[in-house]
């Protein structure tokens, strides 16, 4: 007998989206002196929300120049007052929390459950911690008498907009800096919202910009001769241009770019938790994650016991609607990144992979894909190499941990890895030699504000998080 679920909506009645949004600069939300507009959807229905700026050169000067005069101030306040701050924003944040969750699943299209359970509580984790840090930068390891570096300019992603916003803004506002931030284009709703939590928060004006656009707007703030530090996440693409065009400035950059995790289980690993793990680690946030454990690397030995679970299991996934509580995989983010699965996906069939979709009803409205997963995956194809960031799970089989190892690191990325075996001494013999910046053993896609992230290789430098994230925004001082 097959029980079905009754529909089980999350209420949309706590979130109030304006029909249009200025720009947030100056602690204030001001016209566009030199934008055009654009719409914001939702993409599991394509309904418009909102009216949105692409910001111009002059808004991007302004808000560099907004942000310039508060740091003055800002850098010269006492820790501990900064922190005050921070500590505000981090309340404000849990007491809003359900709000916000509601438009990042609105605007992004994840699962309520997700936003409200993971990216939300994160957030105002990692304004908790980094507000703990703010009278105690002489802690942080750079030195005695660290010193703030000035305006950071800060472009995030739209797979995680919250998350990315807290990991951006928190530290930045401990150490003494003030930021510009642009969202992505497709996420901008929250990062808007929290625009009102400054406000709330009485954060003094400037501290905190927040300018909406797309690429060119990015481009003009990265290139702005006025700050002294950028932070990136997104494509590595985009992190290559980035770099050559601040190589030679006294910017200081960090990147975090794309991965193509490994996901390795040896034959010893407890295997219904390994199938929980490799599910978590591809399907969760419909793969939209840097460190997805994209590519299973699965022993010979137990390859097939292995995918039947991961079949039945992958039965149980409810995938559409993002704001029942009930759905386990949302909606794709935009038109282009399902352009981006599909074309990918059609790369494994003409390459000679197996392709196994899971069969679900999909809404004939917004953009979606199914969770699939290919076998008979070569290293040499494309769906082995290139990051899908989407629901796609390629599967490969190894026989030695040397030959794990080897297919692992045969990557340009080095993001993340997962290791499933039930012997201590194997996870920390694997783990030491695989090129990841995040290594999770019998687990997956755990993250933690005092926990540092960052990559290898093409997945950009830079550590974000914990201690370690406070060198980003920090110099040593004189003495
Ligand atoms: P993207 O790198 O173009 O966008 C990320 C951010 O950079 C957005 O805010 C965007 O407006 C901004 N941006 C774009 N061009 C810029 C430029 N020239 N200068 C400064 N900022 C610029 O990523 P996109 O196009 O959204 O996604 C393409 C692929 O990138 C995805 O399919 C995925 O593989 C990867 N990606 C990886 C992410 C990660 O977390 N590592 C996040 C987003 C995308
Ligand atoms: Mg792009």
């Amino acid at each position: 007998m097959v029980f079905e679920y009754a529909p089980a909506p999350e209420s949309t009645s706590i979130v109030d989206i304006q029909t249009s949004y200025g720009l947030f600069i100056n602690g204030k939300f001001v016209k566009s002196k030199d934008g055009k507009r654009y719409k914001t959807i939702n993409p599991a229905t394509e309904e418009v929300l909102s009216e949105i700026v692409l910001a111009g050169k002059k808004d991007v000067d302004a808000a560099v120049k907004a942000a310039r005069s508060a740091y003055g101030k800002w850098s010269k306040l006492p820790g501990a007052t900064r922190g005050k701050y921070l500590y505000r924003i981090a309340r404000i944040l849990q007491e809003r929390s359900r709000e916000f969750a509601v438009l990042e699943s609105i605007n992004n299209g994840k699962p309520i459950r997700e936003s409200r359970d993971v990216d939300l509580p994160l957030v105002a984790a990692h304004f908790f911690h980094y507000a703990g840090w703010a009278d105690k930068l002489e802690y942080a390891g750079v030195g005695p008498n660290p010193q703030s570096l000035g305006v950071a300019g800060q472009i995030i992603p739209w797979n995680f907009p919250m998350l990315m916003l807290a990991w951006k803004i928190a530290p930045a506002l401990a150490a003494g800096n003030t930021v510009v931030l642009k969202p992505a284009e497709t996420t901008p709703l929250t990062a808007l919202l929290f625009a009102e939590v400054c406000q709330q928060a009485e954060l003094p004006p400037g501290v905190v910009n927040i300018i909406t656009g797309a690429g060119e707007t990015g481009s003009a703030l990265v290139n702005h001769p006025n700050i002294n530090k950028v932070a990136f996440t997104g494509s590595t693409e985009v992190g290559r241009l980035i770099a050559s065009s601040v190589a030679g400035t006294n910017k200081k950059v960090t990147l975090e770019l794309g991965g193509k995790a490994a996901n390795i289980v040896f034959d010893d690993a407890a295997i219904d938790q390994a199938v929980e793990g490799i599910i978590n680690g591809i399907f969760f946030n419909q793969g939209h994650v840097c460190c997805a454990g994209s590519r299973l690397l699965v022993q010979e030995s137990v390859k097939d016991e292995l995918l039947d679970l991961l079949y039945e299991r992958m039965q149980t996934l409810r995938v559409g609607d993002p704001l029942d509580k009930n759905t386990d995989v949302g909606a794709i983010n935009s038109a282009a990144q399902l352009a981006k699965i599909q074309e990918l996906a059609e790369s494994g069939d003409t390459e000679g992979a197996d392709r196994w979709t899971l069969k679900c009803e999909l809404p004939e409205k917004g953009f979606w894909f199914p969770p699939t997963v290919f076998t008979n995956v070569t290293q040499a194809h494309r769906i082995a190499r290139e990051e899908i960031f989407g629901p796609v799970l390629s599967v490969l089989t190894f026989r030695t941990p040397q030959e794990a190892i080897e297919k692992a690191n045969n990557t340009p990325f080095g993001l993340s890895a997962g290791i499933w075996t039930e012997k201590g001494s194997r996870i920390l013999e694997v783990a030491n030699n695989l090129r990841a910046g995040v290594v999770w053993a019998n687990t997956f896609n755990k993250f933690d504000a005092t926990s540092p992230f960052g990559g290898y290789k093409e997945s950009g430098y830079g550590r974000e998080g914990g201690r370690v994230g406070l060198e980003a925004y920090l110099k040593s001082g004189d003495k």
